[in-house]
C-alpha cells in the first residue's frame, strides 16, 4: 500500500482548500456582486449590480457554509417590468423580499400555463425544467427577491454550466404536470417524536411566511417555539419557520451546512460558533439573511416586542446532520442547565439596553427537562 509523504499531505490540503467549484466559476465570470461573510443584514437593501444574461439587477450572496452547496442570489424587477421567460434544471424556492407580482409558469411549448399572484413574504417554487416568467405588477416600486436552489452541487455532478439553463428537457417525461401546480397546500402527518412538529405541510405557494399561523409547538429547542414545516411536491426540497416569543432564547445546536435563515419578521440576533473558537454575533430583523456553517452550534434570541420568526430553506438531505434525533441530541443540542453562563448575561445585557428583562423562567435552566407553558 502506498504511503502518505509530507508532500502528498501539503497538496491534499491545496486541493482541499482550492474549492474549484464549476458554480463559483460560472458565476464569478457573470460580473454581478457577489456578497460574503457570516450574514446579510438586510437583502431589501444589499447592493446589486446588472445582469446582461437576465436583463436586470441582481446579486449572489455566498456565506461561509454555503460554498459548494447551495446558492442564494436575489433579483430586482423595476416597476411594471417583466423579465424575460428563463428556464432552471434544478428546483427553485422563491422567497419575496418586497414588491408584488405575478409569475406563470409552463411546460414545453406553454399550451398549459399556471399563473399566480404573490406579496411580500409568499413563499413558491419554481419547478425544475418548467418555464417561468415573473413580473412586477406595481408601476411605482421595485420587487425584490430572494431565490434558494441548490445549483452548486448540480454544477459539481454535471460541471457543464450552460446545461442548467434553457435546457429542451421536456419534464412531462418524468410525469410533471401543471395543472396540480399552487393548489392550496395539504397538512400531511409525518413521524411521532413528542418533541418536534408532527405535521407536515405539502404545497409549493405559501402566500404569506409573516402572517402564516398554521404553527405547531417544537418543544425540543425550548423557548416555547413553533414551527411549520415545508415538503415541496415532487422535489427533494424542503424548509421550516420557527416563531418564538419576546424576550426568550433557543437552545444552541448544531447540524449540516448550506441552510439559508431568512427573517419574515422580528428583531434579535443569533450567535454563531464553532466548538471552542470565538462566536459570532449576527444582528438580524426583517430581510436578514445568515448561515449556520457546518457542525457550528448556533442559537437565536428574540430581543423584540412580538413574536420572531425564522424562515430556514434547507439543503439537500444528505447535509441535513443528526441534530433531530433524539439519540444525537445530546451531542448537537447544548440544554439550558449545561450552558456558559455568558449566554443569559449577553442576552440580558442586550435587553437592558432597551430597558427590558429576560422571560426566560429559572426553572428552564434547572430542570433539562423543563416543559414550556406547563
Ligand atoms: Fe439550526
Amino acid at each position: 500500500m502506498a504511503e502518505s509523504t509530507p508532500v502528498a499531505e501539503e497538496k491534499r490540503e491545496s486541493l482541499r482548500l482550492a474549492k474549484n467549484y464549476t458554480y463559483d466559476k460560472w458565476r464569478d465570470a457573470l460580473g454581478v456582486p457577489v456578497h460574503k461573510g457570516y450574514y446579510i443584514q438586510d437583502l431589501r437593501t444589499v447592493e446589486l449590480g446588472y445582469w446582461k444574461e437576465r436583463d436586470c439587477r441582481a446579486a449572489f450572496i455566498q456565506l461561509s457554509g454555503m460554498e459548494g452547496i447551495s446558492e442564494v442570489r436575489v433579483t430586482e424587477i423595476a416597476p411594471g417590468e417583466t423579465l424575460r421567460p428563463w428556464k432552471l434544471a434544478v428546483d427553485e424556492i422563491v422567497y419575496v423580499l418586497s414588491g408584488r407580482g405575478l409569475a406563470t409558469v409552463w411546460r414545453g411549448e406553454g399550451d398549459d400555463r399556471k399563473s399566480f399572484e404573490w406579496q411580500p413574504h409568499s413563499l413558491f417554487v419554481l419547478p425544475r425544467n418548467f418555464t417561468h416568467q415573473i413580473s412586477n405588477t406595481q408601476g411605482d416600486r421595485p420587487v425584490r427577491l430572494m431565490h434558494y436552489n441548490y445549483l452548486p452541487i448540480a454544477m459539481s455532478a454535471m460541471p457543464s454550466p450552460q446545461f442548467f439553463f434553457n435546457n429542451p428537457y421536456d419534464p412531462t417525461q418524468d410525469g410533471a404536470e401543471t395543472s396540480s401546480l399552487y393548489a392550496e397546500a395539504k397538512v400531511v402527518q409525518r413521524g411521532d417524536d413528542p418533541g418536534w412538529n408532527p405535521y407536515y405541510w405539502y404545497g409549493n405557494f405559501f402566500p404569506d411566511m409573516q402572517a402564516w399561523d398554521k404553527l405547531a409547538a417544537l418543544t425540543a429547542r425550548g423557548a416555547g417555539g413553533r414551527s411549520v414545516q415545508i415538503q415541496f411536491p415532487d422535489s427533494e426540497m424542503s424548509c421550516h419557520m420557527s416563531v418564538f416569543d419576546p424576550f426568550l432564547y433557543k437552545k444552541a445546536h448544531r447540524h449540516g451546512p448550506g441552510r439559508a435563515i431568512v427573517i419574515p419578521g422580528g428583531e434579535g440576533y443569533s450567535v454563531l460558533w464553532e466548538e471552542g473558537r470565538d462566536k459570532i454575533v449576527v444582528p438580524w430583523q426583517e430581510g436578514s439573511l445568515f448561515t449556520p456553517p457546518e457542525n457550528w452550534f448556533h442559537q437565536h434570541f428574540n430581543l423584540g416586542s412580538a413574536p420572531a420568526r425564522y424562515l430556514a430553506l434547507h439543503p439537500l438531505k444528505q447535509f441535513h446532520g443528526y441534530s433531530e434525533r433524539i439519540e444525537d441530541r445530546d451531542r448537537q443540542q447544548i440544554e439550558y442547565p449545561n450552558e456558559d453562563p455568558s449566554v443569559r448575561e449577553r442576552f440580558a445585557a442586550e435587553l437592558g439596553k432597551r430597558g427590558l428583562n429576560s422571560l426566560m423562567p429559572d426553572e428552564a435552566y434547572r430542570d433539562p427537562n423543563y416543559q414550556w407553558g406547563k
